[in-house]
């Protein structure tokens, strides 16, 4: 430094820089910048320069892995499905039920006329027409016995009158809630091309004699909370299972488990529809049976993911509910549609 001491002195003594130096005079001026100086500091980068470079990686690897990784709280709290207009558009979905004459007036009307009406197409699946209510008359014989044979027709008049109005397929039963704007926003990031369906998973009952079956591909969707099929699960079912296997929904009960027989036998693919948090969307009970965990041995025996009880049982946005009452599905209607609080801080319990 006693070179930038004398000639700043210099400098300052005879207002020029000594004779000889003129050609130094950026080097005499400003010594800071100079190669002398940096020389200096070449040393000093192997213990500020490259720590700091280190450091600062590490620092962005971490507000990028922070900006990546949701907190459990930012996935709860995720308002994106209550915003359709800056989501991709949603898909159309064919809501059918399986009805008989009878339960018209005491169950399906309040299907009709609560969750129903928000389906792109409603179709009521009797064994008798009604043109009032109205209902499609699909010449099988009432009664739980006959489950299984009017469900494949069913699905075959779908296929036949209305594959090109909606991109999936609910089947539900009338004592099943759906939230229907849950389904469209669950099944925005599905493709309807691909041969897939969708609901609660559930073991075959049999799996007991034979551990082989507890697998994924042997899960079924259990028929309360509803069994969605997309556009081409229903295509290839029809076509290459329910026209050309006679063994595939074979009359009888259990037209779930036959169902998903079928559906496996053609390639399509059983769909797990947790959300990220694991919790179930389609569930097989009113909510305060997996709140409070009341659940039969058969469920906790064949549930495929745990029977799980409390709040974490339940997605926040639960697409469907099963052994509702009539009268409960106006109040369902109440706390999803019309019911709300006001909140006093942005925290969720
Ligand atoms: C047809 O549906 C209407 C409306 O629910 C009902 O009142 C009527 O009894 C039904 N008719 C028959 C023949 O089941």
């Amino acid at each position: 430094m006693w070179q930038w001491t004398r000639a700043q002195k210099y400098i300052h003594a005879y207002g020029k820089p000594p004779v000889g130096h003129e050609g130094n005079i950026w080097q005499i001026t400003y010594p800071q910048y100079s190669i002398f100086s940096l020389n200096m500091r070449r040393s000093q980068i192997y213990f500020t320069v490259i720590p700091a470079i280190v450091i600062s990686n590490i620092a962005v690897q971490l507000v990028i892995q922070g900006l990546l990784t949701r907190s459990r709280e930012e996935i709860d709290t995720d308002q994106h499905a209550s915003r359709p207009e800056k989501g991709p558009p949603l898909p159309r979905v064919l809501c059918w039920l399986l009805t008989d004459p009878p339960d018209l007036d005491k169950r399906v009307i309040h299907v009709r006329d609560t969750w129903a009406r928000r389906c792109d197409v409603t179709l009521f699946m009797s064994s008798m027409e009604n043109k009032t209510f109205p209902t499609i008359g699909l010449r099988v014989p009432p009664g739980r016995g006959h489950i299984a044979k009017k469900a494949k027709a069913a699905w075959k008049y779908i296929y036949e009158h209305h594959l090109n109005d909606a991109d999936f397929f609910i089947k539900a039963d009338p004592d099943t809630y759906v939230i229907v704007e849950n389904l469209k926003h669950y099944l925005t990031s599905r493709d309807p091309k691909r041969a897939e369906f969708y609901g609660h998973q559930f073991y075959p009952s049999d799996w007991e004699f034979n551990a082989d079956t507890r697998i994924k591909k042997s899960l079924y969707m259990s028929g309360g909370p509803g069994l969605v099929l997309s556009r081409e699960a229903v295509r290839l079912l029809v076509t290459k299972a329910i026209n050309s296997d006679p063994k595939c929904l074979q009359d009888g009960e259990a037209e779930d488990m036959k169902t998903a027989k079928c559906l496996l036998s053609v390639g399509a693919e059983p769909v797990d529809t947790r959300d990220e948090l694991g919790r179930e969307r389609f569930m097989i009970f009113p909510p305060y049976v997996h709140l409070k965990g009341h659940y039969a041995d058969w469920y906790k025996k064949g549930d495929a993911h745990g029977a799980v009880e409390g709040f974490e049982c339940c997605s926040r946005y639960p697409i469907s509910f099963h052994y509702i009452k009539p009268d409960v599905m106006y109040e369902i209607e109440y706390y999803v549609y019309r019911m709300d609080y006001k909140r006093i801080n942005e925290e969720v319990d």
